[in-house]
């Protein structure tokens, strides 16, 4: 397939021009390697990480190393992607010049195209100062993942008119300070319709309804990959989890019952040589 990396403009016209934006996330070379063959624009080196592949049970303990350990291999695994990466809890939410220090790390040393990171109103300033840093900043509202127990839990935001308007003054502020796009998390899909045609800026959702000018989904949810649970907004498009398990199954038998490695997988040794070992 012959697919050239998006870059940050082009996202902008994809929204003018009505066409939807795709993006899933990676953690490995070898996930990003495989999305770099497929029509998806953008990859998201998501803090999701620390549920989905470090086992934790909140992104809140996920770190600055870890988000450079992950963003390393999907910048080489996806050459024609557009890799945007999380900036982790903690990571800008002690001062500005840390935000901007740690925001460049993940484009100095991770090699990603751009940082995203989670909050409304409250990281205007950070976000701000980040993009005229010369960096490309991601917003992410509603569900906001990092800070999940001041919102009382993984619940839908915006439900009442009150909270709504909150959402859409917030995505303004975050458009008039520099945000390239913005990620809203389940939120009722009439309220990301609004959001997205009020702001000029993509708006990519993920349990957000039809009308977002983009979907974001974490891949290994769609791909049937992670089952500790399955959130509501998640469509499997694979059971990778069922296949994989299907054929250790099938390889353990093999390995018990003698049929694995068959002589197609051995080597072997010339007779003359052998008669010598015995
Ligand atoms: O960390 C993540 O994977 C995310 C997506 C759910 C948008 O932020």
């Amino acid at each position: 397939m012959d697919k050239k990396k998006i870059t940050i403009p082009q996202m902008k016209e994809m929204k003018q021009e009505g066409k939807k934006i795709k993006m899933v996330t990676a953690y490995d070379y070898l996930l990003a390697s495989v999305i770099d063959k497929s029509p998806i624009e953008t990859i998201l080196v998501g803090d999701s990480l620390g549920m989905v592949v470090l086992g934790y049970d909140s992104t809140v303990s996920v770190t600055m190393d870890d988000m450079l350990h992950h963003v390393k291999p999907v910048v080489k695994g996806a050459p024609n992607t557009l890799v945007i990466c999380d900036m982790p809890f903690g990571s800008y939410n002690v001062s500005i010049s840390e935000a901007i220090a740690n925001a460049n790390r993940i484009m100095k040393e991770g090699g990603a195209d751009a940082v995203k990171l989670e909050g409304g109103e409250t990281v205007v300033e950070t976000v701000r100062a980040i993009v005229n840093a010369g960096i490309p900043v991601m917003a992410h509202i509603g569900l906001t993942p990092q800070t999940v127990s001041q919102l009382g839990g993984f619940k839908v935001q915006g439900k009442d008119a009150d909270a709504a308007l909150k959402l859409l003054q917030d995505g303004q502020k975050l458009e008039e300070a520099g945000a390239f796009a913005i990620v809203i998390e389940c939120v009722p899909a009439p309220v990301a319709k609004l959001l997205t045609e009020k702001l000029s800026i993509p708006v990519i959702g993920i349990g957000a309804g039809t009308d977002c000018d983009g979907q974001v989904l974490v891949a290994q949810d769609m791909l049937g990959m992670f089952d500790r649970f399955v959130p509501k907004f998640v469509k499997q498009y694979a059971n990778l989890n069922g296949t994989i398990v299907d054929a250790l199954q099938q390889y353990a038998t093999e390995v018990d019952s003698g049929a694995f490695p068959g002589p197609e997988h051995s080597f072997g040794m010339k007779e003359e040589v052998l008669k010598k070992l015995y």
